[in-house]
C-alpha cells in the first residue's frame, strides 16, 4: 500500500532481537535486553503486512543468528507472508552453522556485515575477535548458493579505510556486491565527522564506472573482470528518504516506520486478531513520516534496535 506520501512500501525488515554479540564502534549498541516476539507472533504479524502490500521481507537484529529459533522464524514467516523474496542481514559469526538450516527455510538473500579484511582492525571495530568465523561464514554462504549475496561495508576515517581496497578486490574475485555505507550517527555511535562521503570513496578507484540496476539505497559500480559490484549507499550526502519502500517491525512487536523518527506503533494488543492486526499495521504504514533529518543534527536510537 501507499504512505501518506504516496510511497509504495512493499519491504518490511524484521528485527528478531536486539542481543548482539559484536559491538561495532559505529551502532551504539549496549546490554540489549526485552521482550522478544516468538515465530509465530513474527509470523501473524508477516501476514497481516503481507495483506497491507508487503512482498520482500528482510531479518535483521541485533544479531539475528543469536537467536537459536531463526530458522524457525523465518520459515514461519516465510509459510504466512508468502515474500516473493526473504532476505537476513548478519555479522556472520555464527553463519557458517546456520546457513544451511536459513536456506532450508526459504532464505534467498544473505547480507553480512563486513568492515575490514584486517583481524587487528576488525576486533578494534566490533569489539570481537572473529574475523576467521565471519570468513568462514562468508565462504559457506557462497557455497551454499544463495539468490544474493552482498557485503555491508562502513568506513571511518582513519579506522579502516585503509582496507577499502582490499573489500574492492573481493568483489573482483567473487560473485558478490561489496557495499559501503555512509555512517549515519546513531546513539552512543561513532561521531559523523568521521564518515567519508560515497563521492570521495569513488575517487579512490576510478577503476570503477556505473552500471544501471539501482535498488534504491545502493548505486553500482563495477570495473572489467569484476565478478560482482561495488555499491555506494549514501543516506548522509543522496539522502534516498523520497524513495524509500521500508518498514520496520521491531523485535518487542512495534512498528517503527521510519528509521529516523522515534514514533513506532505497538501491535502486541493485537497479535491475536487478524482483522485489527490489520487495521494497526496499514494504519502504521499511513502514518510513515517523510524521512530522517541527519542535516539538522538528528541522531538514530542504536542500530541494534532498529536493525537498519
Ligand atoms: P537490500 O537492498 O535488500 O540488499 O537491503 P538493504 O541494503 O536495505 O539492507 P541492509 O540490512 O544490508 O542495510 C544496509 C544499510 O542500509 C544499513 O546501513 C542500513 O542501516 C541502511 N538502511 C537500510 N534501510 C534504510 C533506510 O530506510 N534509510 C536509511 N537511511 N538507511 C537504511
Ligand atoms: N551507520 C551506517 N550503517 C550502520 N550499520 C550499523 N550501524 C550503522 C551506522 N551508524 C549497518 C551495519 C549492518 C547494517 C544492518 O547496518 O553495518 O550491515
Ligand atoms: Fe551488532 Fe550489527 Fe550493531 Fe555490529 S552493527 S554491534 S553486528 S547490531
Amino acid at each position: 500500500m501507499k504512505d501518506r506520501f504516496g510511497r509504495e512500501i512493499d519491504y518490511l525488515r524484521i528485527s528478531v532481537t536486539r542481543r548482539c554479540n559484536f559491538r561495532c564502534a559505529y551502532c551504539g549498541a549496549g546490554e540489549a535486553g526485552g521482550e522478544e516476539l516468538s515465530p509465530a507472533q513474527f509470523a501473524a504479524a508477516a501476514a497481516a503486512f503481507r495483506r497491507a502490500g508487503i512482498r520482500k521481507i528482510r531479518l535483521t537484529g541485533g544479531e539475528p543468528l543469536i537467536r537459536g529459533d531463526i530458522d524457525e522464524i523465518a520459515a514461519r514467516v516465510n509459510a504466512a507472508a508468502a515474500p516473493d523474496y526473504l532476505a537476513i542481514t548478519t555479522n556472520g559469526v555464527l553463519l557458517k552453522e546456520k546457513a544451511a538450516a536459513l536456506k532450508a527455510a526459504g532464505v534467498r538473500g544473505v547480507n553480512l556485515s563486513l568492515d575490514t579484511l584486517d583481524g587487528d582492525c576488525f576486533r578494534q571495530l566490533t569489539g570481537a575477535d572473529a574475523l576467521p568465523a565471519v570468513l568462514a561464514g562468508l565462504e559457506t554462504a557462497l557455497s551454499l548458493g544463495f539468490d544474493k549475496v552482498k557485503i555491508n561495508a562502513v568506513l571511518l576515517r582513519g579506522v579502516n579505510d585503509d582496507g577499502a581496497e582490499k573489500l574492492v578486490e573481493l568483489a573482483r574475485e567473487y560473485p558478490l556486491d561489496v557495499r559501503f555505507i555512509e555512517l549515519m550517527p546513531a546513539e552512543g555511535g561513532e561521531q559523523r565527522n568521521l564518515m567519508i562521503p560515497a563521492d570521495e570513496l569513488l575517487r579512490r578507484f576510478p577503476f570503477l564506472k556505473p552500471v544501471p540496476g539501482g535498488d534504491g539505497t545502493a548505486a553500482h559500480y563495477s570495473a572489467p573482470g569484476f565478478r560482482g559490484r561495488i555499491g555506494m549507499i549514501s543516506p548522509v550526502t543522496k539522502k534516498f528518504c523520497n524513495g524509500c519502500n521500508r518498514v520496520r517491525l521491531l523485535s518487542d512487536g512495534r512498528v517503527k516506520p521510519c528509521l529516523g523518527q522515534a514514533e513506532t506503533y505497538d501491535l502486541r494488543p493485537y497479535l491475536e486478531d487478524a482483522e485489527q492486526l490489520y487495521r494497526a499495521v496499514a494504519a502504521a504504514i499511513e502514518q510513515k513520516p517523510a524521512g530522517h533529518h541527519f542535516e539538522r543534527g538528528a541522531r538514530l536510537a542504536p542500530m541494534n534496535t532498529i536493525g537498519g
